[in-house]
Order: C-alpha cells, then sequence, then structure tokens
C-alpha cells in the first residue's frame, strides 16, 4: 500500500553527512549491541532487504571474505534487516552450509524497524516494508561521513566500500581530497586556492601536464 503524504514525509530519510548517528541498541546474531560500542572505531551499518534472498546472500560471502581488509581499516561490519534473528542465524547457518562460508559478523534484528525509520533505510515506493541496500559509513567519533543506497535488483560492491573507507582516513589524515577512481596509495588532489595570490602560486608550481592552478596533486601522509 503506498504510502500517505504524512507517512512518507515521516519516512524520509533525515540524516545528513558530518552528523551524529542516532544512538540504538539493538539484539543480533552476536548479542545486544550498543552504537556505543563502536566509539574508537570506524563502522559500516548496512541493511539488506531480506534474509535468504540471491543477492543478498552474494554482498554477505563477498562482506564475510573482506572481513580482515576492513578490521586493517579498524572498521567493524554491522549488518541489519527486519527480519527476526531466529532467521538471521537459520540464513547464516544455509550460507555456511552451502557456501562454505561463515558470516561472524553481527546482523541486527530490527522487527520493529526503528534503526531503519531513524536511519532511513525504509523507502516505501521501492520495498515496501523492507529495508534498501543502505550502507552508512560511521566514522571512529559516530559521525555518519558517507552513505550509499542501492536498489532490491543490484548488489553493491564490497571493494567499492573498502575504497572509501580508506578513501575517507586518508583524507582525513592528508587533509587533502580523493579525486575519482582513487585507490590506497595514490596520490591526493590538494584543496583549490582561495586567493589570487595563492592561485599564483599554484599556477607556478603546476608545471606537469594533468596539473592545473586549481589541481595538483600530492602523496597522502601514510
Ligand atoms: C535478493 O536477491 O537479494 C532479493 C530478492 C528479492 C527481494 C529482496 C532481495
Amino acid at each position: 500500500m503506498p504510502a500517505t503524504e504524512d507517512q512518507a514525509e515521516s519516512l524520509a530519510p533525515t540524516l545528513r553527512l558530518e552528523e551524529p548517528i542516532p544512538a540504538f541498541r539493538a539484539r543480533t546474531t552476536q548479542g545486544e549491541i550498543s552504537s556505543s560500542d563502536y566509539l574508537g572505531k570506524w563502522l559500516i551499518l548496512f541493511s539488506h532487504p531480506a534474509d535468504f534472498t540471491p543477492v543478498c546472500t552474494s554482498e554477505f560471502v563477498a562482506m564475510q571474505q573482506s572481513l580482515s581488509e576492513f578490521s586493517d581499516l579498524n572498521c567493524n561490519i554491522l549488518g541489519l534487516s527486519v527480519d527476526s534473528v531466529y532467521s538471521h542465524i537459520a540464513w547464516i547457518s544455509s550460507i555456511k552450509k552451502d557456501f562454505g562460508v561463515e558470516i561472524t559478523f553481527p546482523i541486527i534484528e530490527d522487527i520493529s524497524m526503528s534503526i531503519a525509520m531513524a536511519f532511513g533505510m525504509i523507502h516505501e515506493e521501492s520495498t515496501g516494508t523492507a529495508t534498501v541496500r543502505s550502507v552508512f559509513f560511521i566514522d571512529d567519533k559516530g559521525i555518519l561521513r558517507a552513505l550509499i543506497h542501492y536498489p532490491m535488483n543490484v548488489g553493491r560492491s564490497i571493494s567499492e566500500i573498502l575504497r572509501t573507507v580508506s578513501a575517507l582516513q586518508a583524507a582525513d589524515e592528508s587533509k587533502m581530497s580523493a579525486p575519482e577512481g582513487w585507490q590506497a596509495g595514490d596520490d591526493l588532489v590538494i584543496a583549490p586556492p582561495t586567493s589570487v595570490a595563492q592561485a599564483d602560486i599554484f599556477s607556478t608550481a603546476a608545471d606537469s601536464p594533468g596539473e592545473s592552478w586549481y589541481y595538483s596533486k600530492a602523496p597522502g601522509s601514510a
């Protein structure tokens, strides 16, 4: 049933980049957790539409197989759907049996949809009361740094999620920015000049092809 205008307004995602995430407590496949447990670590909170579905299974297998790379970035993983913890347990048992992969990261049960609503993971028009494929990139201070939403019929790229965490951390450390397609170890781009005097200095320094007074690269600090 389509949402009324009032409902649609209350379902609209209100989370904004650079703001603290809503605090939550939840039951998961690994016991009870609280959002504050993750302070001091980066966190990927990702929702999926339903347990026992093929695209979601492919994402979970790939996520588990990349867990050590996330760990190297001091980044934890937390799944979520509106299914019960019993359903999550049965699904991950089936993934272990049929795909040989043991899912070790926690998966939140959000039957009441309270977390899904607070994070804007319910997009009524596309999934009814199921969560869309959302990914929330949360830094070690509990601040939302990036988010993506994918529809039901397109799986996410776990390597792009890893790349984005890595790029956010490199940009923080270097106070520079990651250009298109940036990969760990690549140069970053320097903030463009904000005065004519600065532009003159940048213009003199930017003497290689592929550089300009507003576009120059430098190695990151790592
Ligand atoms: C999936 O393949 O992940 C999927 C299929 C139908 C509904 C929701 C998810």
